[in-house]
């Protein structure tokens, strides 16, 4: 009997064609994610499920979902499933960290530089059709080039920017739970507290999952104390910034101006103030869209749910104490 497995959307590259030779599969193809009552049905039908961050794996979906035996994110953060429920009911969680992290960087640091060169503003300007001639004063920016960077997490993403970072003659300060000797020798970073690096810091950059201990990481407190003019970019996840008060922030010229891969919520609705301040960049969570890193993690959680399937802890299991 072939196991069954429930996919949430269509996902890119050849991944999904080889799961069939090995499942019973099903995939959900609409553009939106399945409701939550339509994927608690499946999963109460389902030996796996591949979920990406849009879909909520919640206690209450796991006690409907009695056979399930392995859920595989395609995704590095895995904030949409409660982890300690899946290993009660010794459910395997597999993530694709690696795959997307130079991907992610890259994105990251275009956020950095769209924002500080004003890249969409500008862009807007000449279709807008307001072009009349050069000018000593329009679009003024700030420099990149030896700026100060504050990197929030320096995990494999935020190591990925730093070093990007280092191209660009910046000094490099992070907060981390740890210290990271390699990439201070190899970027010069330096390991700091979080007032310094909120002090210091002409552009901050999130790189923290989201967890209690993170949400709002950056609140009222910690805007306050940021450089007066910084610029923040978030590539993290929406609910690492407390969404109020940045929107304060900005408002009131405090904060220079915040590039945002993620907010809280996602989608943004329609009459978000984010969506008429002009010094906000956007965009709709995209940070390792690109062609080849998202055909390996589509790739990668296949092989995760697999290994999950037959028994063995996957390349990427986020908890691994469910394989004795
Ligand atoms: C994307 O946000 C991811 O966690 O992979
Ligand atoms: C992110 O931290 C990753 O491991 O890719």
């Amino acid at each position: 009997l072939r196991p069954r497995v429930f996919v949430t959307r269509q996902l890119p590259g050849e991944a999904l064609g080889r799961l069939s030779k090995q499942v019973d599969l099903s995939v959900w193809e609409a553009e939106l994610p399945p409701p939550p009552e339509t994927l608690l049905a499946e999963a109460a039908r389902s030996d796996g499920l591949v979920t990406l961050l849009t879909d909520r794996v919640d206690a209450r979906l796991l006690a409907s979902a009695p056979g399930l035996r392995a859920v595989s994110n395609v995704a590095v953060g895995y904030d949409n499933i409660d982890v300690r429920a899946c290993t009660e009911r010794r459910v395997a969680v597999g993530n694709t960290p690696g795959a997307l992290t130079e991907t992610s960087a890259d994105f990251a640091f275009a956020l950095i530089l769209g924002l500080a060169r004003r890249v969409a503003e500008a862009d807007a300007y000449i279709r807008a059709g307001h072009w009349r001639t050069w000018s000593p004063t329009l679009l003024l920016g700030t420099d990149v080039y030896g700026a100060t960077l504050g990197i929030v997490g320096p995990g494999a993403i935020g190591s990925a920017v730093a070093r990007r970072a280092r191209g660009f003659g910046m000094r490099i300060l992070y907060v981390g739970r740890e210290a990271r000797p390699a990439l201070e020798v190899e970027t010069g970073a330096v390991r700091v507290d979080k007032a310094t690096l909120l002090a210091e810091a002409d552009i901050i950059s999130l790189h923290v999952p989201l967890t209690p201990a993170t949400r709002h990481w950056v609140g009222r407190g910690e805007l306050a104390a940021m450089k007066p003019g910084a610029l923040l970019v978030n590539t993290a996840r929406g609910g690492v910034v407390d969404p109020v008060a940045l929107v304060e922030a900005l408002r009131d010229g405090r904060l220079g101006g915040a590039a945002l891969d993620v907010t809280d919520p996602e989608p943004l609705p329609p009459d978000s103030p984010l969506m008429t301040l002009p010094n906000v960049l956007l965009a709709p969570h995209i940070a390792s869209a690109s062609h080849a890193t998202r055909g390996r993690m589509a790739s990668m959680a296949v092989d995760n749910l697999l290994a999950a399937l037959e028994g063995r802890r996957p390349p990427h299991c986020v908890n691994p104490e469910v394989f004795p």
